[in-house]
C-alpha cells in the first residue's frame, strides 16, 4: 500500500495489491480524477491519463479555449463556473455569490487513518494498516480552506473519504456539503439499489443508468430508510455474485442521505455521495468548520461476492467497535411476537424459564414494560418502570432472569414521546413542533428535539441510571417514526435548517455516552425493523434488527439484499411463529431456523405454547448456532443463488482457511417432478477433499459441478437444507 505525489506532474497515486486511484491537480488548481479501479503499476506516465478536449458552447477556465470543467473528471466540484452538473458543494457567501475557487495548496500523507470528529467512521488499529492523503485547497477571496480526505486500506480494495471546510475571518452558509465526488471516464454500468418499505426491506433493484439523474435518497431526517438504503452499487451488465467488476458506495450515516449517478451528454458517470441538500443549511461563523460523514468505496473485479466480503470484514472489524466486535453473539429470545404489549411478570418468567430449558441465553424484554404503556398510545418519554405490570421493576425482573442463569436486556425508544406521557406533560416544548402549525403523528406518537442537547442531556442521565440499576446486559434501541415538523423551539430562525444534522450529531453522541458508560452492554439498533439499518449505526450497535417481517421466506430476501452491504454478524433475525405474523404464512420450523441462523440468531414466539417435539428441535438448532456461530458471523459470506430471481435461495459461509463450511439451500414453492438441481458452491479449496452428508467431493467439484440437491421433491414448499462441508 502506498500513496505516492509526483512532483513534476502533480499526480497522486494511491494503491494497494488490488486498487489504484489516481489524481492530478487540474491546470486551475482543483483536483482531477484519472483513474479508479483495479491496481495500475505506480509510474511517472500516468499523467497521460489526463484528457482535455475543446467543447464548443462551454465555458473555459482559459483564453485557450480548451480547457472546459464542463467535461472534467473532478474530485469535488462545484457549480458556477462552467461544470454545469450537479455539484459536491454549495457555499453562500455574504454578497449573496455562491462561486468560489478553491484551488490546491498543499497535501500530507499520514501513516493511519485519523478519526472524524462526532460522527462514526472506519478505524485502524496500527498506523500501519492504512494510509491517509490530506488534500488542502483555498479559496483567498472567502479565506476558506477545503480539506479532501482519503484513507486507503493496506488489505481491502477500500478507500474511504470525506471532506472539511474551515473558514477563517467570514462567515458562510454551506447549502450543500456531499461527502464525496467520483466521476467515472463512461456510463455503462447498471445501479444496484437496495429498495422497499416497511417488513419488506432492502429489495435488489438493477437498471441500466440512463442520461441524466438517477438518485436513491432519504428525507425522513432520522433516519436512512426502509425505502432507500444508503449503499449502492455500479456495476458493468455482465457482473454477477462471482465475476465482474463492481463499485460499492456505503455512507456512514443514519440520516438523510443522496446517494446519484448522473450520467452527462459525453457518457461521463457522476456519483455524489452525501448528506442531502435538501433541508440542510450550515451557518459557518469566523474560525469554524464543518465535517461531512463519511463515505466508503469498495471496488472488486470478482463479482459482487468480490465486493461484499471484503466489505464485511472492515465494517465488522474496523467500523463496529467494542465489547461485541469480535464475540459470538448471544442467542436470544425477545417478547414482542409472544406476548405484544399482553404480559406480566410471570408470563415474562415461564417465557424466560422455558427458554432457558432449551439453551437460550438471553431475555429480551420489548415494548411496554414503563410508564402506563398497554397499547402503542402512551408512555414514550416516561423511562420508569410499569409496576402494575413488574411488581419488582425492572431491577426485580433482571434479577430472576439472572437466576435463571440468563442475561436481560430491554427495549427502549429514546427519540419518541406520546402526547399522553408525563414528559410531554411537563416538557411539551421539547417535542419538534412548528409554532402555529399542526403537528402530525405517526403510530400516536412524535419526536422529541434531538438537535437541543438539553433533551439529549436530559435523556443521556435517565437512560444511563436504567443501565447502572438494574442488571441490563443488552439494549434493543428502536424509533418508530420519520421526522415531520422539524422544527426545534431551542433554534433561531437562521439555524432551523440546521436542525435535522444536529439530530444525528446528537444521536450519535447519546449512543456515544452510553456505550462508553456501559461497554459490555450489548446494544442493537432498530427502527420499525431495518428502516436504520445503516454504517453509521453499525459503529454503535454491533447489530441491527433487520426487519419486522419474520417469515422465512420473506427472510431469505431480506437477508440476501441486506448482506450486499452489511456484514452477517450485523442482521438481526429470529425463529418466529407459524403462521407468520405479519404474512399468515406456514413455514416449517427447520426453514425458520435454517434462514435464521445466517445472522445473529434468536426467537421471538411464545415458546411455552410450543409441543416437546417443537421444544426437542429447537434444542437442537441452539445447539447447532452455538457451535457455529463464529464462522456463520466471522466467516467469508457467498451469496449463491437469489431468491429475487429464483424459486430458490442459497448461500454459505467458509471460514478462513477453508477447511469448514455451512451453505443453506432454500426453496420457495415446490414444483412437480422437476430435473436434478445442483447447488454449486464458492470459497472452498479446489484441491481440498470435503465431506458433505455421507459422500465426499473435491473442492473443484462442489464449486464447478455442485452437490446434487435432491429431497425437494418429497418435502413441499419452503422446504430448506443446510449443507456441512468438511474438510477431511
Ligand atoms: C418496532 C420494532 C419491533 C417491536 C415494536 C415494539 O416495530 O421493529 O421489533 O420492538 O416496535 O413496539
Amino acid at each position: 500500500m502506498a500513496i505516492v505525489f509526483q512532483e513534476k506532474t502533480k499526480v497522486f497515486h494511491l494503491y494497494n495489491e488490488k486498487i489504484s486511484y489516481v489524481m492530478t491537480v487540474l491546470p486551475e488548481g482543483s483536483i482531477g480524477n484519472l483513474y479508479y479501479g483495479r491496481r495500475l503499476n505506480d509510474n511517472e506516465y500516468l499523467l497521460n491519463l489526463y484528457q482535455s478536449r475543446r467543447r464548443d458552447m462551454s465555458a473555459c477556465s482559459f483564453d485557450d479555449d480548451i480547457f472546459t470543467l464542463d467535461d472534467m473528471k473532478q474530485e469535488y466540484p462545484q457549480y458556477g463556473h462552467g461544470d454545469l452538473r450537479n455539484p459536491a458543494y454549495k457555499i453562500e457567501q455574504d454578497n449573496g455569490s455562491t462561486i468560489c475557487e478553491f484551488v490546491y495548496d498543499h497535501h500530507e500523507i499520514i501513516q493511519g487513518k485519523p478519526p472524524l470528529e462526532n460522527l462514526p467512521g472506519c478505524y485502524v488499529e496500527k498506523i500501519a494498516e492504512a494510509e491517509t492523503l490530506i488534500i488542502t485547497l483555498k479559496d483567498s477571496l472567502i479565506e476558506m480552506e477545503m480539506k479532501l480526505f482519503y484513507t486507503i486500506y493496506r488489505d481491502y480494495p477500500i478507500i474511504t473519504r470525506h471532506c472539511e471546510f474551515y473558514t477563517a475571518g467570514k462567515e458562510v452558509v454551506l447549502e450543500r456539503a456531499l461527502s464525496m465526488c467520483l466521476d467515472l471516464p463512461d456510463s455503462n454500468y447498471q445501479m444496484i439499489t437496495f429498495t422497499g418499505a416497511w417488513a419488506r426491506e432492502r429489495a435488489v433493484t438493477r437498471r441500466d443508468l440512463q442520461i441524466g439523474v438517477q438518485s436513491i435518497y432519504s428525507l425522513r431526517g432520522n433516519g436512512s430508510s426502509a425505502q432507500m438504503n444508503p449503499f449502492f452499487m455500479l456495476a458493468r451488465k455482465n457482473t454477477t455474485e462471482q465475476a465482474g467488476e463492481a463499485i460499492g458506495f456505503s455512507f456512514v450515516y443514519s440520516g438523510n442521505f443522496l446517494g446519484q449517478a448522473e450520467v452527462d451528454n459525453y457518457h461521463v458517470t457522476r456519483v455524489l455521495m452525501g448528506i442531502h441538500p435538501e433541508c440542510f443549511s450550515w451557518h459557518l461563523a469566523q474560525n469554524d468548520h464543518f465535517v461531512t460523514p463519511e463515505v466508503i468505496l469498495t471496488y472488486s473485479d470478482e463479482g459482487f461476492n468480490g465486493l461484499s466480503i471484503p466489505l464485511h470484514k472492515l465494517l465488522r472489524t474496523r467500523l463496529a467497535r467494542g465489547y461485541w466486535r469480535d464475540r459470538e453473539r448471544p442467542v436470544l429470545i425477545n417478547n414482542w411476537e409472544a406476548t405484544y404489549f399482553d404480559f406480566d411478570e410471570e408470563k415474562i418468567i415461564n417465557l424466560a424459564a422455558k427458554a432457558k430449558s432449551i439453551g437460550i441465553e438471553l431475555f429480551v424484554l420489548d415494548d411496554g414494560w414503563f410508564g402506563e404503556r398497554n397499547s402503542d398510545k402512551s408512555s414514550l418519554g416516561d423511562w420508569y418502570v410499569n409496576t402494575s405490570k413488574l411488581p419488582g421493576g425492572i431491577t426485580g425482573l433482571a434479577e430472576k432472569i439472572e437466576g435463571l442463569g440468563m442475561k436481560f436486556g430491554i427495549w427502549i425508544e429514546p427519540e419518541s414521546i406520546n402526547a399522553d406521557s408525563d414528559l410531554y406533560r411537563s416538557h411539551s416544548q421539547w417535542v419538534l413542533q412548528v409554532p402555529g402549525r399542526r403537528m402530525s403523528p405517526s403510530r400516536n406518537q412524535f419526536i422529541l428535539d434531538f438537535s437541543n442537547d438539553e433533551v439529549v442531556d436530559y435523556l443521556a442521565e435517565r437512560i444511563d441510571s436504567l443501565l447502572a440499576t438494574a442488571k441490563i446486559s443488552y439494549v434493543k434501541w428502536d424509533m418508530n417514526r420519520s421526522l415531520s415538523e422539524a422544527f426545534s423551539l431551542a433554534a433561531s430562525a437562521d439555524k432551523q435548517q440546521m436542525v435535522m444534522h444536529k439530530y444525528i450529531l446528537n444521536l450519535y453522541r447519546l449512543y456515544e455516552y452510553l456505550t462508553s458508560r456501559h461497554p459490555e452492554v450489548l446494544f442493537e439498533s432498530c427502527s420499525s425493523g431495518g428502516a436504520r439499518f445503516d454504517c453509521g449505526m453499525l459503529y454503535y450497535a454491533p447489530q441491527t434488527w433487520a426487519s419486522d417481517d419474520t417469515d422465512a421466506w420473506q427472510r431469505c430476501q431480506i437477508q440476501y439484499g441486506t448482506s450486499y452491504g452489511y456484514p452477517i454478524s450485523m442482521i438481526g433475525s429470529h425463529v418466529s411463529a407459524s403462521p407468520n405474523h405479519q404474512l399468515g404464512r406456514n413455514t416449517p420450523l427447520t426453514t425458520r431456523a435454517n434462514v435464521a441462523y445466517f445472522g445473529t440468531f434468536g426467537y421471538e414466539m411464545d415458546i411455552t405454547e410450543c409441543t416437546e417435539e417443537e421444544l426437542d428441535e429447537m434444542k437442537k438448532q441452539i445447539e447447532f448456532m452455538k457451535e457455529n456461530r463464529r464462522l456463520i458471523q466471522q466467516g467469508d459470506f457467498y451469496r449463491l443463488v437469489s431468491p429475487f430471481e429464483t424459486n430458490n435461495n442459497a448461500w454459505m459461509v467458509v471460514n478462513e482457511n477453508k477447511s469448514k463450511a455451512i451453505a443453506g439451500f432454500y426453496q420457495c414453492l415446490n414444483t412437480i417432478n422437476q430435473g436434478y438441481y445442483y447447488l454449486k458452491l464458492q470459497g472452498l479449496d479446489p484441491d481440498q477433499l470435503y465431506q458433505v452428508d455421507d459422500k465426499r467431493y473435491y473442492g473443484d467439484v462442489l464449486m464447478n459441478v455442485g452437490i446434487c440437491v435432491d429431497e425437494r421433491k418429497i418435502n413441499g414448499d419452503f422446504y430448506s437444507k443446510i449443507y456441512l462441508i468438511e474438510a477431511v
